[in-house]
């Protein structure tokens, strides 16, 4: 076996897999107020204003990188019990796209469909007086959510909800008001996952969120339940698929994909983030060499794409 080891040649002729930019997805983190403000958790990584976030959209097409999601911080003072602000037509991310959309227009927009960033109690869909999130109220919001986001110029929309019966509503809203070419990338298998801490502290959510999420995101212990989920979601008009999180869910993007064929994409969410580069400023790991192996090991399993806060660092190291 090691004759097809020995040198870097021999290597990149039989390798079996691939990473190149157009892999990626560039997660990017956006705010209402002036310039880039650091995220704690997330060392490297800021929230942008409106006018950075058009000028991350054109560095994106510069690197080849395909698309870029975009997640909003909403301050104590954009959000309330119903999540409202996820509505606004003229909102942080219908603006946001609009100016990404004039500044580089080859490059996609992916939006995040939820109420996360915009209730006060930090939950994905609404909250009963007796802790319940009710299905079908929060489905009907986040439809809105998504006609939003479509008239504002986004190219995908991403449901990360984990409402039943979500994407077969926003289908149909697309149909009927005329966004026929709408993708929609459904967070079908999401799970409810410790690793999502740094994010809530991102969008200001952390603090926000009452009691946990696991009434509607998936159990850990489950992967059957997580093929189930995807079948549905394509059979309600789901273009792409997503399992969130990633490396410690490597096996559920190789089921998916291989079960179904159909384009697969895997979330580096921000715990993998932060696990990284904490270990790296330590000194306890390279850093660079295991952002590049991490990314490597999704396309292995079987990913068609990852979502990643990585995403310009690694496409600047792909060249
Ligand atoms: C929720 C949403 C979450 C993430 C993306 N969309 C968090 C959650 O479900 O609590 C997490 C992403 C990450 O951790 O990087 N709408």
């Amino acid at each position: 076996m090691r004759r097809l080891r020995q040198s870097p040649w021999v290597r990149s002729l039989v390798a079996e897999n691939t990473l190149t930019p157009a892999d990626l997805v560039w997660a990017v983190f956006i705010h209402d107020g002036e310039g880039r403000v650091p995220v704690g958790s997330l060392p490297g990584i800021d929230r942008l204003s409106v006018e950075e976030a058009a000028k991350t959209a054109k560095r994106a097409e510069s690197l080849g990188i395909p698309a870029i999601a975009l997640f909003p911080y909403i301050g104590p003072e954009g959000k309330d019990e119903e999540g409202t602000g996820a509505l606004d037509p003229d909102g942080l991310v219908p603006r946001a796209l609009r100016a990404m959309k004039d500044a580089a227009p080859g490059v996609g927009l992916i939006t995040d469909v939820a109420l996360d960033a915009y209730t006060s109690h930090g939950h994905d869909g609404l909250l009963d007086p007796d802790g319940t999130i009710p299905n079908d109220a929060t489905v009907e919001r986040l439809v809105r959510q998504s006609l939003a986001h479509a008239a504002a110029g986004a190219d995908v929309v991403a449901p990360s909800d984990m409402m039943d019966g979500r994407i077969g509503a926003i289908r149909q809203a697309f149909d009927e008001e005329g966004f026929t070419n709408m993708m929609i990338l459904s967070y079908a298998a999401k799970y409810a996952s410790g690793f999502y801490g740094p994010y809530r502290d991102a969008i200001g959510s952390a603090q926000a969120l009452s009691g946990d999420k696991k009434t509607y995101q998936q159990d850990p212990a489950n992967s059957d339940e997580a093929l189930r989920e995807v079948a549905l979601d394509l059979a309600e008009g789901a273009d792409m698929v997503m399992v969130k999180p990633g490396l410690p869910y490597l096996d559920i993007v190789q089921r998916v994909s291989s079960t179904f064929g159909v384009p697969t994409l895997a979330y580096q969410v921000s715990g993998e983030y932060a696990q990284i580069m904490a270990a790296a400023q330590n000194g306890w790991i390279d850093g660079d060499r295991v952002i590049m192996e991490s990314l490597m090991c999704f396309k292995r399993a079987g990913a068609s794409g990852i979502i990643t806060y990585f995403a310009e660092k690694a496409a600047e190291a792909l060249g």
